[in-house]
């Protein structure tokens, strides 16, 4: 990882279970060649033994002014120089709560008010501390200044419970930081909105359509247009995926949720790639009391959504480049050129569904492009992989046509 390499990384540990985590973080950060000093908060301590850190680290652990351990009587001043970038992980909601209100009572959050170095923190803490308006509102304040907000992903946690909470994966966070240091700024000049996953269209309070999609294709492509400098704007179905670096993503539920965020911001798009599966009906009534199941014959009355894509593609004023996927089990070749006229699209990405290790909630896929002169076909890789591709394949296009 050649951003990594002879880079100075600060990293902060607040007191939170997944602080053990950071040794292997550390070992990792070292074995790419990259310094990294070590700053506990005084409850981290209680989590992980600073003499791991120390001996992987090679260099004294602080947690304090006043150690007899630093080289400079006000450490947080020098720390704050030596910096490339400050990473805090884990950070706890009382770690992000201090920051964001910008106390200074202890050396890490000294530090984050004395460094011109960036700051990342990757929050780890129980799902519904997560979820709380004010750890909700702190981690707002923090991405409004600046502060790159890594995580946290989904699943099991300490605590049993389920949910958005867990610190992202040690090996995870070194490939931020290396996308981070290694990111190229050639689509800087291009806003770019990207649709994923599937969309949830309510039956009742507790129960809804939808579908298999899980969000992987979209956000790989989101995170390979990112990855070049692009402006991305990610609106998403309900997915259990860790935002993309340096993305914007908007959480939608249903299709007509989907719509009008499309609609919101589409006239200062340069590129739309409608990625969503989105859900072709929604109830038409959905209840709004659970349906009982008294009845031996429930029928149902579904209206045809809106198709997003294909409205982006009509759009007359200020009408963004348009490309769209479609999920085929046959005739892949001639139901997408079909649908490629039909939607209005520039270019269509067909997949073949018909394969079990591909397309849907899978980790690979392969494309058939087809545009208005020409088409390629993205043999089968890992979708972050293919996105890279096919980012590159729609900037050609787009270049060609602007
Ligand atoms: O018609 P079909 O669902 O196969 O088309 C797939 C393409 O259309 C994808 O690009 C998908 O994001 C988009 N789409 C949409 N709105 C819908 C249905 C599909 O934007 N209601």
């Amino acid at each position: 990882m050649a951003g990594l390499i002879d880079k100075h990384i600060i990293l902060g540990i607040s007191g939170g279970i997944a602080a053990y985590k950071t040794i292997d973080l550390v070992r990792y950060l070292k074995e790419q060649g990259s310094d990294v000093k070590v700053i506990m908060t005084k409850s981290a301590k209680k989590f992980v033994a600073p003499l791991s850190l120390q001996t992987i680290s090679r260099h004294p652990v602080l947690d304090n002014f006043l150690s007899t351990q630093t080289e400079s009587s006000m450490p947080h001043i020098a720390l704050g120089k030596w910096a490339d970038l400050v990473l805090i992980a884990p950070a706890t909601a009382n770690l992000l709560a201090r920051l964001a209100v910008g106390l200074a009572n202890d050396l890490l959050c000294s530090l984050c008010l004395a460094t011109t170095a960036p700051i990342a923190v990757a929050p780890a803490m129980n799902q519904q501390m997560y979820k709380a308006i004010a750890t909700q509102t702190n981690l707002n304040t923090l991405r409004d200044r600046g502060v790159l907000i890594w995580g946290p992903d989904y699943g099991h946690q300490a605590c049993d419970d389920i949910g958005y909470g867990r610190m992202i994966d040690p090996k995870v966070l070194v490939e931020y930081i290396n996308h981070y240091f290694s990111h190229d700024d050639s689509l800087n000049h291009l806003n770019i909105m990207i649709t994923a996953g599937p969309t949830h269209e309510a039956l009742d309070p507790i129960r809804f359509f939808t579908n298999y999609s899980s969000g992987k294709m979209g956000f790989a492509i989101a995170q390979a247009a990112a990855d070049k400098g692009a402006k991305v704007t990610l609106i998403t179905g309900p997915v259990h995926l860790s935002t993309p670096i340096r993305v914007r993503r908007i959480d939608v539920i249903s299709a007509l949720d989907m719509k009008s965020a499309v609609m919101q911001e589409i006239k200062n798009q340069h590129i739309f790639i409608g990625c969503a599966a989105v859900s072709d009906y929604r109830i038409y009534h959905s209840s709004l009391e659970k349906i009982k199941k008294d009845k031996d014959i429930l029928k149902l009355v579904m209206v045809k959504n809106p198709d997003i894509v294909s409205e982006v593609g009509s759009l007359i004023e200020k009408r963004p480049y348009v490309v769209g996927f479609a999920a085929e089990s046959k005739n892949i070749q001639q139901h997408a050129k079909d649908k490629r006229i039909s939607k209005h699209l520039d270019l269509i990405c067909a997949n073949d569904i018909s394969y079990l290790n591909q397309g849907f909630n899978s980790d690979n896929n392969s494309l058939y492009l087809f545009w208005n002169k020409g088409s390629v076909i993205l043999p089968l890789r890992k979708k972050r992989v293919l996105a890279q591709q096919l980012i590159r394949e729609i900037i050609n296009l787009y270049n060609e046509n602007n």
